[in-house]
């Protein structure tokens, strides 16, 4: 088995988001329709199966796993998995990105279990907008969340926030001080187009360069070297512990230095957010239940066609990528 993954423009990839169900909570309005209808039990990964390709991943050079969904800790036993993969060898970080609502069961398993770090997705600190936003999220479950993650003692928590034109662009500032409060990371992230969700992106979608501009007026703020493996880049709040994130697919391409692969919760490798290159796993796990070679050659293949980056067009009617957001997983 190589020990390294590597693709065709000299990108290593050490970083794998697994997405363990579509199923979601939440139906926040940039990522999912209204409506959506959940795959059927028998086209999603079984948490053995899941185990098995993060194992698989690891020995192949992984060093980072994310576990992302829909909203991950809404399928049943995800618990188990964690427990699987969270002590194992190689491993350096396993992670988690949630909404938050199911925190105030959860946060102490996972970090028993050797959760590293969470990310947790927070829009809007009004109870009515946030309701909106999500259409049917509860902001004090979120909350109470974000502070038993906090009373756990995770190395780092980081809220992660969609902000968009006429909807919650007035909240950066508060956002930003409720993360200094609870001594916490705060990352923006530019709106992408994936899936149709009938919610206007052209003109919703923010820059990070307003945000940023927005923030600093406010804040004493200095460019940190803080590194994740992740896309966003930091600045720090001078005098407090928390740092400012920004991803900004639009403004501030960061395909360059991509380092990561998806796995959807139906077993599809996609080699990049914003593009349809995918290698079909699932097909090959199932009938090779003990045999890794042909997994890890379908895995190589992958490593071959891994697109050059994204090419997000807000001003496109289509969105890039129709699959939805809670499919792949962020
Ligand atoms: P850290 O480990 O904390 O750096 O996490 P992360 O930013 O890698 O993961 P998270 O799940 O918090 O993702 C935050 C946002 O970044 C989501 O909206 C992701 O879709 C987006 N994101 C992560 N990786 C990529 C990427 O490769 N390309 C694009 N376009 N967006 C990405
Ligand atoms: N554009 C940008 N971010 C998105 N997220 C979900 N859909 C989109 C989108 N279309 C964010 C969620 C979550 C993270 C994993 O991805 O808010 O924090
Ligand atoms: Fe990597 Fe594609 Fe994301 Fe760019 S858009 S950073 S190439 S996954």
């Amino acid at each position: 088995i190589p020990s390294q993954l590597i693709d065709q423009f000299g990108r290593r990839v050490d970083y794998i988001r697994l997405s363990i169900t579509d199923r979601c909570d939440f139906r926040c309005q940039y990522c999912m329709a209204e409506e959506m209808t959940f795959l059927p039990r028998d086209e999603v990964l079984s948490l053995e199966e899941c185990a098995r390709l993060v194992k698989l991943f690891v020995r192949m050079g992984v060093s980072k796993v994310r576990i992302t969904g829909g909203e991950p800790l809404v399928r049943k036993n995800a618990m188990w998995l964690f427990e699987e993969i969270g002590h194992l060898p190689g491993l350096q970080e396993c992670l988690l990105t949630t909404n938050g609502s199911q925190l105030d069961r959860f946060s102490l398993a996972l970090k028993t279990a050797g959760v590293n770090r969470i990310n947790i997705s927070l829009d809007s600190l009004d109870e009515q907008r946030f309701r909106t936003i999500t259409r049917v999220g509860e902001l004090a479950k979120v909350l109470s969340g974000v502070e038993h993650a906090v009373q756990a003692g995770f190395d780092n928590i980081k809220l992660n926030t969609v902000l968009m034109r006429g909807i919650n662009d007035d909240e950066a500032f508060d956002l930003v001080n409720f993360a200094i409060n609870k001594q916490i990371d705060i990352s923006f992230i530019e709106e992408m187009p994936l899936g149709e969700v009938n919610h206007d992106r052209e003109n919703s979608c923010l820059s990070n360069n307003e945000t940023l501009a927005q923030l600093k007026s406010k804040f004493s703020l200095t460019p940190s070297t803080h590194k994740t493996g992740g896309p966003a880049r930091y600045w720090q709040v001078n005098g407090h512990k928390t740092r400012i994130g920004f991803i900004s697919p639009h403004s501030h391409n960061f395909c360059e230095s991509c380092n990561r692969v998806r796995i959807t919760c139906k077993g599809e490798l996609f080699l990049c957010l914003g593009q349809e290159h995918k290698v079909d796993l699932l097909p090959i796990l199932r009938s090779h239940p003990y045999d890794d070679g042909p997994l890890v050659a379908a895995i190589l293949h992958g490593m071959r066609i891994k697109p050059k980056g994204h090419d997000f067009d807000l001003q496109r009617a289509a969105p890039a990528v129709i699959r939805f957001m809670s499919h792949t997983g962020g």
